[in-house]
């Protein structure tokens, strides 16, 4: 055989094939989602979610410590709270369970990075994203509501806020309040490419926020569409959004590549309830093996152009990747 070209050349040996690797992570990129909830002596397993708790305030610091001690430094902070009206009130109210969870936490341990999901569907009592006119969810009114939501998150002690709600103008509607307000350093991560998703199945089970009629479909996006998730990012970029995701993560790399190119700024990916849902299931019936699959998905996300995952499995992975099963 003549063959000069031989790809196997470069795969024969570990340490070779670790040289010469093209995607490389470190804990430091991973943001490690979490619920909180209104109430006391509250550590619930969410039931989809094996491995995963809504927490009381209470028990909110020994969760924190597990977290630091994991070596992740990130966490997005997700409120469950005990009353749900139309308007959502208690998304901005100022002892809200996101409010008081941030102060707990700030106080308890400064060294952790806390950033928050603004949205209203977790508050609102017919578990949509935005106030309702009739049952139509009504972008503009809803502007001002995320904006209260998210200054007063700032003003609680959130280092950066996460807008999940997709409506039009919400990031410049933020941007202003928050620099209205003095926070003009405070960086907005923006939920930019958000897909209507059957894989937040887990989540909604967890939060309570599953629509109470309808779907999602008039304000999150059609999976069958690639380019306008450009469309999304380009104007949230426009709006003064500092980094973009996308999300769901696993289904959705062909876009999440896209944007990456397109844009130059910092590029999330979101692995959703269900992506971590369908590996705890598999695992447990011994199917798949958690562990690799876990660490294929995240380099994938990575690969694809990702700086930041976000995943359940934050705590997992930066283990492995200190201990170099990863990355
Ligand atoms: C709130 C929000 C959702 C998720 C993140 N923020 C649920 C939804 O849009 O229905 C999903 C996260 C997950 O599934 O892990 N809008």
């Amino acid at each position: 055989m003549e063959l000069i070209q031989r790809g196997r050349r470069l795969r024969g040996h570990e340490t070779l094939r670790r040289m010469v690797r093209e995607t490389r992570m470190d804990s430091s990129s991973l943001i490690y989602p979490m619920f909180v909830i209104d109430g006391e002596n509250i550590k619930e397993e969410i039931p989809s979610m094996e491995g995963q708790y809504r927490y009381s305030i209470d028990q909110l610091p020994y969760a924190l410590e597990e977290v630091a001690k994991a070596g992740v430094s990130n966490i997005m902070l997700f409120g469950i709270p005990a009353h749900k009206d139309p308007l959502g009130s208690q998304a901005y109210a100022t002892d809200g369970i996101v409010q008081r969870a941030l102060r707990e936490g700030k106080k308890r341990f400064p060294e952790l990075y806390y950033i928050t999901d603004v949205c209203m569907c977790e508050y609102t009592s017919h578990g949509h994203c935005g106030v309702l006119q009739g049952e139509k969810v009504e972008n503009d009114a809803t502007l001002e509501l995320l904006a209260q939501t998210a200054l007063s998150h700032v003003e609680a002690g959130a280092d950066m806020v996460a807008p999940s709600d997709m409506m039009d103008g919400r990031i410049l509607a933020i941007r202003q309040r928050l620099d209205l307000h003095g926070h003009k350093e405070t960086p907005i991560m923006s939920y930019a490419v958000k897909y209507a998703s059957a894989f937040y199945g887990p989540f909604r089970e967890a939060a309570g926020s599953a629509p109470a009629f309808g779907d999602r479909k008039t304000y999150q996006m059609d999976y069958h569409n690639r380019r306008e998730g450009l469309k999304e990012a380009l104007q949230d970029v426009a709006e003064g959004a500092d980094i973009l995701m996308v999300k769901p993560a696993m289904s959705y790399l062909d876009v999440l590549s896209d944007v990456a190119q397109a844009t130059h700024l910092p590029m999330a990916a979101y692995s959703v309830s269900g992506e971590y849902a369908m590996v705890k299931a598999g695992a447990r019936l011994g199917y798949i093996e958690e562990e690799k699959i876990v660490c294929e998905m995240a380099v994938s996300a990575y690969r694809a152009g990702a700086d930041i995952y976000l995943t359940y499995y934050a705590k997992e992975l930066a283990g492995w990747m200190r201990e170099g099963r990863i990355g």
